[in-house]
């Protein structure tokens, strides 16, 4: 049998924690919606991200079935995961920085949190620091520019590598210097080579691996559950990898030709 999984992203992002999915997960027919019309979410009110996310999701899984739903973005998950949970009674899964296993990993005690100026300053990215890596110091760098600049790749389009030197200097020069980076948003596994190549001596860590695992589980122990729903379910069955964008204006072949290259053969508009 095969599950319908829903990864929500404002962008092309999530495709690395549905990537990591696929590969760990056989039985898995990914949905793919992300909010463009409203990218990038790094840079947008709380408010604003909150109500996209809720109302994406909700109509989104009312019209079409669903088993569970990944929110595959870190500014989104750590915001409005617990207004989607009460919106929706499919599983969620919430995607956020890696802090735990990057203190589990650094040697030096120095971690880098990449991720979007919104995650940086959210109050669950503190809790989360103040849980798991209190002991240790964390160097943070918000940046929309490395996920404008993961969109360009993912389409095939030229970008300026200079950027990402640039961004990540204060790493590169600074007297104390993290020997673990925590790519604390989606958008970054897609630039790993890159970064890397920057910081090469540094471990880069992203929550994929373990949004992976916990995608298995809850296949595992919801089956019943799923299985109630899709008998009773009056919602359209998709049974192909489908893609769905909020922005039609940006729906072009370079988009198309993107998503074709992540396995999905067909880019809709939700609205
Ligand atoms: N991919 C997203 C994340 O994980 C958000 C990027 C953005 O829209 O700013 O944070």
């Amino acid at each position: 049998m095969n599950y319908s999984v829903l990864f929500f992203d404002s962008g092309i992002g999530g495709l690395s924690v549905c990537q990591e999915a696929m590969r760990q997960n056989g039985n898995i027919n990914p949905l793919y919606l992300f909010d463009n019309l409203c990218f990038p979410y790094g840079i947008q009110p709380d408010d604003v991200v909150i109500r996209r996310v809720v109302d994406l999701i909700q109509r989104f899984t009312s019209a079409i079935h669903v088993d569970l739903v990944v929110i595959a973005c870190n500014t989104a998950s750590t915001v409005a995961l617990e207004q989607v949970r009460k919106s929706v009674t499919i599983p969620i899964v919430g995607v956020v920085p890696a802090i735990k296993p990057a203190s589990k990993i650094t040697r030096n005690g120095v971690i880098g949190l990449l991720a979007t100026p919104a995650t940086i300053r959210r109050k669950y990215t503190m809790d989360l620091i103040n849980a798991f890596a209190h002991d240790k110091t964390i160097l943070k760098i918000g940046t929309s520019e490395l996920v404008e600049i993961a969109e360009r790749k993912m389409i095939g389009l030229p970008y300026d590598a200079e950027i990402i030197s640039h961004v990540l200097n204060e790493w590169t020069c600074g007297d104390v210097r993290p020997d673990t980076v925590v790519l604390g948003c989606t958008h970054f596994p897609h630039l790993r080579d890159e970064i890397q190549k920057v910081l090469p001596e540094v471990v880069l860590v992203d929550s994929g691996d373990a949004i992976a695992r916990r995608i298995r589980y809850l296949l595992e122990n919801e089956k019943e559950k799923n299985c109630e729903n899709t008998e009773n379910s009056v919602t359209e069955v998709i049974t192909e990898p489908t893609a769905y964008c909020t922005d039609i204006r940006k729906l072009n072949s370079e988009l198309i030709s993107g998503f074709r290259k992540f396995g999905f053969s067909d880019l809709r508009i939700f609205a």
